[in-house]
């Protein structure tokens, strides 16, 4: 195991009910903007809740809703003009992990000094940030209980990740409960970006963490044992608040320590997205199948570990259970109604190429738990894909 700091300071607020605590945990004094997208939140009265709160515990706040999936630069800016002129200073992001990541951007850019967007183009550092609290409505990217966000713009088609202690938020709300809207599309969605949050960090080399191993299993089996109840109608509460942890737990740095790490998947995924709007949860799906096929030899001993302890498969030939591992995890996409390889989207042919020249001409190659994958390895995992 490497050496690691580990502190994640996000204090969680689970369960039913609880928005209406949120009011305590934002100081006296502060200005807050009540940042949401495009308007789920006032369909299935979590907006009304959340103004609840914030009126019972005297907090002034200011509403700016209409940040997209995906969210984009353009509009953030124009949630950081509405900041600065009304002096909010403290930003309640009431969403999905879009929405999460859109406002971690609005509070570091609200006291930059320079051009915000260089801290995603040129990785400028955050040196102050707004406060930052999340009421979280789909349990999918772990955003609610880290430090990064990923932000697209528009103008270019880039869709750039950022990270800073600063924007980590200083507690978060999950209730279950407001997960009931959400529609199957982006219920599958989640349990997908959830599990591929995991393999991106434990499907590398064995023997680097038994714990973390463990862990990483505990979360992948539990979203394959709760997915079903988890996605029925009508909504079963326990099974959504199965889901709710396992996603923030997938993606809040604990199964990550010590251990290399991969990310191929996503980071070719985010091009994807970046250039054809596909959600980010298909993307994962759509370029994972590539993924585990060029680097099949790379994790060859994990997707072993990953065959016999996740998915119970001990009998064939090894090559047999690593097929049937794979071919396992892509049924279970499938069956939260997320198509996996790149033919199920229908991309242009010419994608893997301009994909690989996007990643390599911004310097984000090599990728890989070993830096194995530059752009010919680009190319081809799409192919393979
Ligand atoms: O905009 P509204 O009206 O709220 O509707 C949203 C949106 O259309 C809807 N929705 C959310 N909660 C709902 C609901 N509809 C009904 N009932 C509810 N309770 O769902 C749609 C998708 O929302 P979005 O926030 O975009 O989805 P998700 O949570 O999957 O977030 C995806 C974004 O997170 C980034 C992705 O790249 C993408 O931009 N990621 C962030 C990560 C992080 N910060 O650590 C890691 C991830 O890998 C990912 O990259
Ligand atoms: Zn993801």
């Amino acid at each position: 195991m490497d050496n690691f700091v580990f502190h994640n300071p996000v204090k969680l607020l689970f369960g039913k009910g609880q928005i209406a605590a949120l009011g305590r945990e934002i100081s006296s004094g502060a200005r807050v903007l009540l940042a949401y997208g495009g308007g789920s939140i006032k369909a299935n009265g979590v907006h009304g809740q959340v103004v609840a709160a914030l009126r019972a515990a005297g907090h002034p706040f200011v509403e700016f809703g209409g940040i997209e999936p995906n969210p984009r630069y353009e509009t953030l800016m124009r949630a950081v003009a509405l900041a600065r002129a009304e002096k909010l200073d403290f930003v309640l992001a009431v969403g999905g992990g879009s929405v999460a990541d859109g406002c971690k951007f609005i509070a570091a850019a609200i006291p930059f000094a320079g051009e915000p967007w260089d801290i995603l183009a040129r990785h400028a550092k955050v040196e102050a940030a707004a406060g930052l609290g999340v009421v979280l409505t789909l349990p999918a990217t772990g955003s609610e209980m880290n430090a990064y966000a990923v932000i697209s713009r528009e103008a270019t088609r880039e869709k750039l990740a950022f990270g800073s202690p600063l924007v980590t938020p200083k507690f978060s709300v999950l209730d279950p409960e407001t997960t009931f809207s959400l529609p199957a599309r982006q219920l599958g969605n989640g349990i997908v970006d959830a599990f591929v949050h995991v393999l991106e960090q434990y499907l590398t080399v064995t023997g680097a963490s038994p714990l973390n191993d463990r862990l990483a299993e505990a979360v992948m089996t539990t979203l394959v044992e709760v997915a079903p109840r988890a996605m029925a109608v009508p909504p079963d509460y326990a099974a959504r608040a199965d889901l709710m942890w396992c996603a923030t737990m997938a993606l809040n740095g604990l199964i990550g320590q010590g251990v290399p790490q991969d990310w191929a998947t996503h980071y070719i995924g985010h091009e994807l997205t970046a250039l054809t709007g596909i959600d980010h949860a298909r993307t994962l799906a759509a370029v994972w199948p590539g993924v585990v096929a060029v680097r099949r030899q790379a994790k060859r001993a994990k997707l072993l570990q990953f065959a016999a302890r996740v998915w119970g498969l001990s009998e064939a030939d090894e090559e047999t259970r690593i097929d049937q591992a794979i071919a396992r995890t892509r049924a279970f996409f499938d069956s939260v109604g997320v198509p996996t390889g790149l033919a199920a989207y229908g991309v242009a042919a010419d994608i893997p190429e301009i994909i690989a020249g996007r990643l390599e001409a911004r310097g984000a190659l090599p990728l890989g738990e070993d830096g194995g994958v530059d752009a010919a390895m680009v190319r081809r995992i799409l192919d393979a894909a």
